[in-house]
């Protein structure tokens, strides 16, 4: 499986920081925001990973993350010349994943709670095995602003609807989606929604009809947050900071999961400290090679 990470978009909700910033440049705390979706990819065990982001954008997307390689991964890129939709977006990674199956993540969308990797490797593991699609539903109080799906008694998906103003459930679709390669033809398939995009909720809809969507519950044991407004984003920013004060560990440390996930070694993770020397994120990963912090911070 692939991994595609949407970073384009106008982010008009967070203007006027957003007219010449990259939405998914800015921090949420104390590191980008494309590190949270970037890490959850990477902690779903993905290796191969697309940004698709706006043209202008793309050089600054490189010059942070690079190929991946110093985290043992391979990150390339793509630009949607237009924001037309998500499904859009996503039908921009169709040459990347060349038959393979992808798991797309919204670039301003963050996950946080205990077994979430146990969560993302088993919709994985279905989608790999079986084929369709998995997504998650997560109970909000503010479904209309969202993609919403509806379940019957038994606890199976039976109506979509994106952004409803008679919203049919509290639970809304989050940004991660788990789809078999038949994807891209379903999303060709698609025709633009009223507001002019390729809604996403149009590709979801098509696995729903033939009966292979898994729509999973994401528990009140997890936060989510789509940081795309001021209020969110700072909620998200203020959320993180929390955890990381309180726990000593760090939230989407790229670098602590490459290590984890044996994709870098030691002498990697100290030349990555050494890069980044004098500065918390540093100090940080030199505790994880059990090494006193070098320099003053
Ligand atoms: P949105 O939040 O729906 O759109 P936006 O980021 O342009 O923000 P705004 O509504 O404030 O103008 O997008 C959700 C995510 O998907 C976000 O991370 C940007 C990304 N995206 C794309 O990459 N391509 C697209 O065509 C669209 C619509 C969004």
């Amino acid at each position: 499986m692939k991994g595609i990470i949407l970073a384009g978009g106008y982010g008009t909700r967070l203007y006027p920081t957003t007219k010449v910033i990259n939405k998914h440049l800015i921090p949420i705390y104390n590191k980008p925001m494309v590190y949270y979706p970037l890490s959850v990819l990477m902690l779903c065990g993905i290796r191969d990973v697309l940004i698709v982001t706006n043209p202008d954008d793309m050089s600054a997307f490189e010059k942070l993350l690079g190929d991946g390689s110093h985290l043992g991964i391979s990150v390339s890129y793509t630009s949607q010349n237009e924001p037309k939709g998500l499904a859009h977006g996503l039908l921009m990674g169709e040459e990347f994943a060349s038959g393979d199956s992808v798991c797309l993540i919204l670039g301003d969308n963050i996950f946080y709670g205990h077994g979430l990797p146990e969560l993302l490797r088993g919709a994985r593991k279905l989608v790999e095995e079986k084929g369709g699609a998995c997504v998650f539903g997560y109970y909000v109080k503010d479904p209309e602003r969202f993609g919403v799906v509806e379940f019957d008694r038994s606890g199976k998906a039976v109506s979509l609807e994106e952004k409803p103003s008679n919203p049919r459930s509290n639970y809304a679709v989050v940004g991660l989606y788990f789809y078999d390669s038949t994807v891209f033809e379903r999303a060709k398939k698609i025709s633009p929604s009223s507001r002019g995009e390729l809604e996403i909720t149009s590709v979801n809809q098509s696995y729903l009809d033939d009966g292979k969507l898994e729509v999973r519950i994401l528990g009140r044991g997890y936060a989510w947050f789509d940081a795309g407004t001021y209020d969110s984003f700072l909620k998200a920013g203020e959320f993180v900071a929390t955890i990381e004060r309180r726990t000593g560990l760090m939230i989407a440390c790229l670098e602590e999961i490459a290590f984890n996930n044996g994709w870098i070694d030691e002498v990697q993770l100290k030349k990555l400290a050494d890069s980044l020397k004098n500065t918390e994120y540093g100090h940080y990963l030199y505790k994880l090679l059990g090494e006193e912090a070098v320099g003053k911070l």
